[in-house]
């Protein structure tokens, strides 16, 4: 087995080895690079879900966090659009606070991208 290996490289080729350890290299940093953009955008979908468990899930239910209450009405099948949403949020409706000094509109954004898809 190992000698099988030796036959295989090229022996004293310095060259050789300095190009497998740079592919070697080149591979891992791609690869990383791979997995970190993999891993923020995870983060973002992470947050609207945290944020809601947070501040929301107390009055609303909304199966896609896992969250169940029945203070503020169910937010399943909403029928409002986008722009509506982010008014109730930003400026309450009824017994619900408003959330204007309370979230970035960072928080906000990702908040409203868990009810868009
Ligand atoms: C203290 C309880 C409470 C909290 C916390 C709360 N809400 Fe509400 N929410 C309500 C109530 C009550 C209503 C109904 C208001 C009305 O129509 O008079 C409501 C209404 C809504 C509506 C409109 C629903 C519809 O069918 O028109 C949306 C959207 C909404 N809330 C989203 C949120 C989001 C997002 C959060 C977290 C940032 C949140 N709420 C936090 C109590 C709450």
């Amino acid at each position: 087995m190992e000698k099988k290996i030796k036959n295989f490289l090229p022996k004293k080729s310095p060259l050789f080895i300095a190009f497998l350890i740079l592919s070697i290299i080149s591979y891992l940093i791609y690869f990383n690079f791979f997995l970190i953009t993999k891993n923020s955008k995870q983060n973002t979908n992470y947050n609207g879900t945290m944020l809601f468990k947070n501040y929301c899930a107390s009055c609303h239910t909304y199966d896609k966090t896992n969250s169940y209450s029945d203070v503020g009405p169910n937010l399943n099948n909403l029928k409002i659009s986008s722009t509506e949403i982010k008014e109730i949020i930003l400026n309450g409706k009824g017994n619900m606070p408003k959330f204007n000094e309370i979230l970035n509109s960072n928080e906000v954004d990702s908040l409203l991208k868990l009810f868009q898809d």
